[in-house]
């Protein structure tokens, strides 16, 4: 299981150098990718100067064209309680896991902190309610985490923790991939230090 959830999360970070069309091989026949769903994702996180900076949440919320309003990102997780299985699932790895010991080691001796942050904040970023920014403001994410070394191995740990506890909690697989080209962006751009 931790074979294929490893080549997945490798396979992101050997495509990533490129923009975000290199995130997928996309079939839109389209040359401008505009019809193409997955594209207008990355282009949504990608459309200010970097995908944490922005109090925006990650996908639109509702339809311009008066038409049903597509489901948030946060609805399609399934609500409070799955991201927060989510949530906690990724720090139980992070604490128990061998390989995550780089990642741990930058961490607080306690994570319920860290939990109740990434889950408040994931709840806004995924369209859902916005508890982190009503606590603390502006994300400014990648500032609050330049006091943390943060190179590609850092990066990847997290990554790798991220897809693992994905899977676990079972999330379908497609929303894995989804969440993992979002959460790529993310994590690259928090790197504070070359390697
Ligand atoms: C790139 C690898 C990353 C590393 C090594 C890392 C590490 C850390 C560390 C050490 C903390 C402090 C924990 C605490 O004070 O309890 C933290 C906080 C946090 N991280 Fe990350 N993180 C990474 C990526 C991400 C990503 C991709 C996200 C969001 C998708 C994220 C969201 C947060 C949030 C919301 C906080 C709380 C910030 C605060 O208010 O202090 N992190 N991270």
């Amino acid at each position: 299981m931790f074979e294929q959830v490893e080549m997945s999360a490798a396979l992101l970070v050997a495509e990533s150098s490129g923009g975000h069309q290199k995130f997928h091989a996309c079939q839109s026949p389209s040359q401008e990718k505009s019809d193409c769903k997955r594209c207008a994702i990355m282009r949504g996180m990608t459309s200010n100067s970097n995908p944490v900076e922005s109090t925006d949440t990650l996908l639109s919320t509702g339809a311009q064209d008066g038409s049903a309003p597509s489901p948030t990102l946060y609805e399609t997780v399934g609500g409070a309680e799955r991201l927060r299985e989510l949530v906690d699932r990724f720090y139980d790895l992070m604490d128990l896991e061998a390989q995550f010991v780089g990642l741990r080691a930058l961490h607080p001796a306690t994570l319920e902190g860290s939990r109740d942050k990434l889950y408040w904040f994931l709840s806004g970023w995924m369209g859902g309610p916005d508890h982190y920014v009503e606590q603390f403001g502006h994300p400014r994410l990648r500032a609050r985490h330049l006091p943390f070394r943060i190179a590609s191995t850092e990066r990847d740990q997290w990554l790798l923790c991220m897809a693992m506890a994905m899977q676990d909690v079972a999330l379908e697989p497609a929303l894995q991939e989804r969440l993992l080209e979002s959460f790529y962006q993310t994590a690259d751009w928090m790197r504070n230090t070359e390697g």
